[in-house]
């Protein structure tokens, strides 16, 4: 089985979906009940599970479901906030810290929960370009994200037995970028940069996303699947998963 988090909308459905279809058993964990179960609905490989991550309660409750399960394929933490988008001088502790939890905690704590089922498994990391570029606004969400960048590099260093990854997915068109289309508190201009990618249909597709996804869990050896922090945009590797109708768009 491979498990999901985040799996009730956005990459994480569409990676749900893409895997079921390649013929995967799929759990996808999340806290809206609603949404997890419209996307269990779309194939019998997909089961779901109802749990906040960013809590150790919660992890237990995927943990307690996982029990019988003997050997876990892979894992992908993809359940991720950047809401309060906010200076970095008003935000609350409180603020701060979930995110950190959701962001950074949950990857960490779940290896570990599930490390001994996990061994000749993989675990994705889903990280963010934001992890390497600062953005006004995002300070929480972009210091989890390259925490979470070099969280895969201690755990590659430390974990025998289970191949870590983490990827920068890319500017997709979810939910969490009319987050930030509507976000208060970001630079005109780089808001705009967002408001058009949308426009312009600039947009990566959360399918096409998935498509890449599957390909790096599915079709990688474990050599090349733990090479480098996997980036959407780089072209080298668009030969080996991306066909049409699917397409990568170039806005630099
Ligand atoms: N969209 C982009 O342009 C972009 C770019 C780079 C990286 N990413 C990363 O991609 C990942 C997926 O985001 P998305 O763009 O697909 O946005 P999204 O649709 O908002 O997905 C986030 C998912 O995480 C789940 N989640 C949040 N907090 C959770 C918690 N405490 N416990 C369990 N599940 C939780 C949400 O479900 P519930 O609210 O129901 O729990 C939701 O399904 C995130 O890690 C994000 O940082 C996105």
């Amino acid at each position: 089985v491979f498990v999901v988090t985040g799996g009730g909308s956005g990459i994480g459905k569409a990676l749900a979906r893409a895997l079921a279809a390649r013929g995967e058993s799929v759990l996808i964990v999340g806290r809206r009940e609603a949404l997890l179960q419209e996307v269990a609905r779309t194939s019998d490989l997909i089961q779901y599970v109802c749990a906040d991550v960013s809590s150790a309660s919660g992890r237990e409750v995927l943990h307690a479901y996982l029990r019988g399960v003997p050997a876990i394929r892979g894992v992908v933490h993809n359940a991720g906030i950047i809401e309060p988008i906010m200076p970095l001088m008003d935000i609350t502790e409180s603020q701060w810290r979930q995110i950190m939890a959701t962001n950074l905690d949950a990857p960490l704590f779940l290896n570990q929960l599930l490390k001994n089922q996990l061994v000749g498994g993989r675990v994705l990391h889903i990280g963010s370009g934001a992890s390497h570029h600062p953005v006004q606004g995002w300070s929480a969400y972009c210091v989890s994200k390259a925490a979470l960048s070099m969280l895969t590099r201690c755990c590659q260093l430390e974990c025998d037995g289970i191949a870590f990854a983490s990827v920068m997915p890319g500017i997709i068109d979810t939910n969490m970028q009319a987050q930030i289309r509507n976000a208060h508190h970001m630079a005109a201009d780089k808001q705009d940069f967002f408001i058009r990618l949308k426009q312009h249909n600039q947009l990566l597709s959360q399918e096409t996303v998935a498509i890449f996804l599957c390909w790096l869990l599915l079709d990688t050896d474990t050599d090349t699947y733990v090479s480098q922090e996997w980036d959407i945009y780089e072209k080298t590797h668009h030969p080996l998963w991306l066909r049409s109708p699917h397409q990568v768009p170039i806005w630099e």
